[in-house]
């Protein structure tokens, strides 16, 4: 697949079949997200592959902000098991940090850097018949999933993106054509 019809196919992709993600692959989209443009040559990115136990704590923790919503805590449990579970059964994920440059111009071009190679990472995984999905959210700053991650001081989680072969391939949200937010400057 060319290039442009890959980055029109990409999809984010929210079920996996069980076909395990090896550790080969998940070498290799790293080191294509480490390919990204970056300004500085900071290299900003840090890869923090979570394993089953890993996948289900940062599920627990993602779980215990959800059921903080419920009233009924029995209800509540249930929906942290469920988080938990879901997560620990990703054929793979991967939280993606920066590091915390104490120069705010720098800081921006990092975080822009990181999701050029999140970006990246998206592609090179649809060339090795995967998918992604990117997640955020204020759990990337809760100090339970920081310290499953076992994130430093310095480093903060900008996204993670489950990794897996897809069972699906959606349709997605169909996107304007840019001409709907192109102006050509003379
Ligand atoms: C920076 C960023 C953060 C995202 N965060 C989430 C998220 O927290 N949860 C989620 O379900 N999808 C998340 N997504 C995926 C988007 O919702 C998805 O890209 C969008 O719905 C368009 O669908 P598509 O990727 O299939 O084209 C995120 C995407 C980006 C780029």
């Amino acid at each position: 697949m060319n290039i442009l019809d890959s980055i029109n196919a990409r999809r984010s992709i929210k079920k996996f079949t069980e076909r395990p993600v090896s550790r080969e692959e998940i070498e290799q989209l790293l080191n294509a997200a480490c390919q990204a443009p970056n300004h500085r040559l900071t290299e900003p990115w840090r890869f923090y592959v979570l394993g089953p136990r890993a996948r289900h704590a940062y599920g627990e923790a993602l779980g215990h902000r959800k059921a903080k919503r419920i009233d009924d805590p029995e209800a509540g449990k249930a929906v942290i098991q469920k988080v938990a579970e879901t997560h620990e059964s990703l054929p793979a994920m991967v939280a993606v940090a920066v590091t915390v440059d104490e120069n705010p111009e720098i800081r921006e071009e990092d975080f822009a850097a990181a999701f050029m190679g999140i970006q990246n990472l998206s592609l090179a995984a649809q060339s090795l018949g995967l998918g992604t999905h990117i997640k955020t959210g204020a759990i990337m700053d809760d100090p339970a999933a920081r310290s499953v991650v076992g994130l430093p001081d310095g480093e903060r989680i900008v996204a993670t993106i489950n990794i897996g072969e897809p069972e699906v391939l959606p349709d997605g949200p169909a996107r304007q054509p840019a001409t709907q937010f192109t102006t050509w400057v003379e």
